[in-house]
């Protein structure tokens, strides 16, 4: 099978840094194009790692026909138009979380996406993590009994003014960087959705985005609760609690490339030796995503998170910022 030519919005940080090396290891894409705002940043990025072409406007990428899949990863307050002017252009893409600040915006993005018959996928790289698969797989299998709680935290130290995380209007805080994966990982092992959320959202004086927030969702089976922050000590963890027993994702977020996950499961001992620890295999869960998102563009599989998910990812972020506000239950919509 041919492979399928990226170009890539932008010299982001995580493209260049994470995602663009996992695509050029993948066994069904090359990195083919970059741009950016500076033709020279363009240049030096390509220059970096190997890439044959770049372009000093971001619309001169989309007019490329070489170009089959885009990788979006502008800030939070871009994603949406410039992957709608990427459908336009009749390019599959692959758009960084959160894929809009307003779920609307996916309603109208939908369709889009139905009118031109392209793939558009939220870059969730935790959803095809054989971690988070096979934790959901025993959650399937009852291997903890009946589960009814799940409980995250997510943090970092991040108090950069220029960062687009501290700039409310390039779609900054706490909820829409890392709140999105607990949302999206409890839906997941939960598969079902939030119907009511309570949240507790604090925000930095100067820069006016949420800093620290937590939020307990109410799902149909049980709950969910988490906090996220970006200014504290760096840590990940989720942890879900069943009636026979809990299981620990140890970095459920951040995974590395480069060396193994593991899963602690317990059943009742408080001792790390209590613990049956599954390790899983190396690998990069950019490289699985890109590959998964290339099969769906070929039609070779179903696009595994889809823009219906996102949407519904969306909603409950949407939900938690109303609770936040009103310091009520709010209903997911
Ligand atoms: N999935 C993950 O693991 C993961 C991890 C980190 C971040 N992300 C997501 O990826 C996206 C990018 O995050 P990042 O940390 O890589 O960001 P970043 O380094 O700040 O990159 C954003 C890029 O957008 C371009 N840009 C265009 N207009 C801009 C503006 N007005 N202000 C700032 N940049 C502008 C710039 O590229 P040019 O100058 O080249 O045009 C810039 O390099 C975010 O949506 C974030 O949520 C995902």
């Amino acid at each position: 099978m041919k492979k399928v030519k990226w170009g890539v919005l932008s010299t982001a940080n995580i493209g260049v840094a994470k995602v663009l090396p996992a695509i050029q290891k993948s066994n069904n894409g090359e990195v083919y194009a970059i741009a950016s705002r500076n033709a020279e940043s363009a240049a030096a990025a390509a220059g970096k790692l190997g890439i044959p072409v770049s372009y000093g406007s971001y619309q001169d990428l989309l007019d490329d026909p070489e170009v089959e899949a885009i990788y979006n990863p502008l800030p939070n307050n871009m994603h949406i138009q410039w992957t709608r002017r990427a459908l336009e252009a009749g390019k599959h893409v692959l758009c960084e979380k959160p894929l809009a600040l307003d779920s609307s915006e996916i309603v109208e993005l939908i369709k889009l996406r139905d009118k031109t018959g392209l793939t558009v996928s939220e870059a969730f790289m935790v959803r095809y993590h054989p971690q988070w698969l096979k934790a959901r797989d025993m959650v399937r299998e009852g291997a903890l009994g009946k589960v009814t709680a799940v409980q995250g935290f997510f943090s970092y130290y991040n108090v950069d003014k220029g960062n687009i995380r501290n700039i409310k209007e390039a779609g900054g805080g706490a909820i829409l960087d890392i709140g999105c994966y607990p949302v999206t990982t409890s839906r997941f092992i939960f598969d079902e959705e939030p119907l009511r959320v309570a949240s507790v959202l604090e925000h930095d004086p100067e820069s006016g985005v949420d800093r620290l927030a937590s939020v307990l969702m109410d799902f149909p089976s049980g709950q969910a609760s988490f906090t996220v922050g970006t200014q504290l000590v760096p840590h990940q963890r989720m942890n879900i609690f069943g009636s026979e027993g809990r299981l620990e994702v140890e970095i459920p977020f951040n995974a590395p490339p480069d060396k193994g996950c593991r899963l602690f499961k317990g059943e009742g001992g408080f001792y790390p030796g209590d613990q049956e620890i599954f390790e899983l295999d190396v690998c990069d869960q950019y490289t699985l995503q890109a590959e998964s998102f290339v099969r769906t563009i070929r039609g070779e599989q179903e696009n595994h998170v889809p823009l219906e998910d996102a949407l519904r990812n969306m909603k409950v972020l949407e939900a938690i910022f109303r609770a936040g506000e009103s310091g009520r239950w709010e209903d997911v919509e």
